[in-house]
């Protein structure tokens, strides 16, 4: 009876381990050579909800209603109706959902954690003390290295470590605040992509080899810009674009040099300024209908930041079905935008990510 109930319990523990962590076997924690993780840095683009573990303003917050209304049910922390773009990436590479790195409890890191933040920079002085910087989030990712190889050993935890790609979309929020009386706009530039590049260099020291780079979208063409500086009917303003342009001029070139310079260096240069100029303005070519106006928001173009009534203006209006909109609030897409960016990313053709797509990345 003892043993009968004892062997019970084992097979309760061995299925519910083997479905917690389905990539290792027990004895060697083995992780099959063609397991790939995903480790995501970045922005609101990107947060899973790791804001709502720390302390920051409800700007940079999306831990309330209507947010995740279609997919979750409930709001998650993502900036969105539903899922964003890492979710899709997980599911095209057969991972399950990313969990943020603050999520409490232990975790599992053989599928890899996401570190994105809403609010964050390049620039550790953007929204300094509300977000988890890039820098910061380089940290943690050492963090997690430490944990890997504790359980896996040094040899598993470095192949793992170079199979494994590294999502980063970061930069737009160093723009929202740049303040052109402190530098001009060629040096300020130079700084955040000097600081990109310091924290890819980070992670290539830690043993990344494969990254994911997203460059600025058409910042011009948002709600949130097209509001603030007041009905043209026109669907972008092209001189609130241009600081976006010289910084992905910049990124492009210093990829290159990267390549060169650190050894194993691979990555997807995806061109986010493009696509998203193109899904704004061409929505139905992309299965959309509403390309420059937000679901969630109030005033022109719901362009105010004020999805769901908790932040400075309180007034909002929500849209029956966000999936025919590219913009969830007045920053932020849908996630049917989300998918549609997420599956070019994935397979996209040179003219829009290059020198490899996300599925190569993975696949070698
Ligand atoms: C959180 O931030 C607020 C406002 O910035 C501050 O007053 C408060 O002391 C902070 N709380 C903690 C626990 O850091
Ligand atoms: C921009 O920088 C100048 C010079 O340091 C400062 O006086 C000004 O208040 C800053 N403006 C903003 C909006 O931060
Ligand atoms: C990174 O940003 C800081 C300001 O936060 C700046 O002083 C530094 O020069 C930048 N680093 C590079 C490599 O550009
Ligand atoms: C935008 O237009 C409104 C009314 O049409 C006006 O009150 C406001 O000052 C304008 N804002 C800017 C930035 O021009
Ligand atoms: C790349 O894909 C786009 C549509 O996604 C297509 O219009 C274009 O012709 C393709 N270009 C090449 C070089 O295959």
């Amino acid at each position: 009876m003892a043993i009968k109930k004892f062997n019970f319990y084992f097979l309760i523990f061995f299925l519910s381990y083997g479905m917690l962590i389905p990539t290792q076997s027990l004895g060697n924690i083995c992780l099959p050579k063609e397991h790939v993780a995903l480790f995501v840095f970045g922005d609101s683009l990107f947060d899973v909800g790791n804001n709502n573990y720390i302390n920051t303003t409800t700007d940079n917050l999306a831990n309330y209603s209507p947010y995740g209304e279609t997919f979750f049910k409930y709001p998650t922390g993502r900036f969105s109706d539903g899922r964003v773009i890492p979710d899709f990436i997980a599911e095209y590479a057969k991972l399950p959902l990313i969990q943020p790195y603050l999520f409490p409890g232990s975790q599992d890191y053989v599928n890899g954690i996401n570190f994105a933040s809403a609010g964050a920079g390049a620039l550790v002085e953007t929204h300094k003390g509300l977000v988890i910087d890039l820098h910061t989030q380089l940290s943690y990712f050492k963090n997690v290295k430490k944990i890997l190889r504790e359980k896996h050993g040094d040899e598993e935890t470095t192949s793992l470590l170079a199979r494994s790609i590294y999502l980063i979309t970061i930069g737009s929020n160093d723009y929202f605040v740049e303040n052109s009386s402190i530098y001009t706009h060629k040096k300020y530039v130079s700084m955040v992509v000097g600081n990109i590049t310091t924290v890819i260099k980070g992670i290539h020291e830690m043993g990344g080899r494969k990254f994911g780079i997203l460059n600025q979208p058409s910042l011009g063409c948002f709600p949130i810009i097209k509001a603030v500086i007041n009905g043209t009917k026109d669907a972008c303003i092209q001189e609130y674009s241009s600081p976006a342009k010289l910084h992905n001029t910049v990124l492009f070139v210093e990829l290159q040099k990267l390549e060169k310079q650190i050894k194993g260096f691979k990555y997807s240069y995806f061109d986010f300024f493009d696509l998203s100029y193109e899904v704004i303005n061409n929505p139905l070519k992309f299965g959309l209908k509403k390309g420059g106006v937000a679901c969630c928001g109030s005033g022109p173009y719901k362009g105010y930041y004020s999805c769901g009534g908790k932040r400075a203006i309180k007034d909002y209006d929500l849209c029956e079905n966000p999936s025919e909109n590219v913009f969830f609030d007045a920053i932020h897409p849908t996630e049917s935008a989300s998918k549609i960016i997420s599956q070019f990313m994935w397979n996209g053709n040179q003219s829009i990510v290059g020198p490899y797509n996300l599925k190569t990345l993975f696949e070698g």
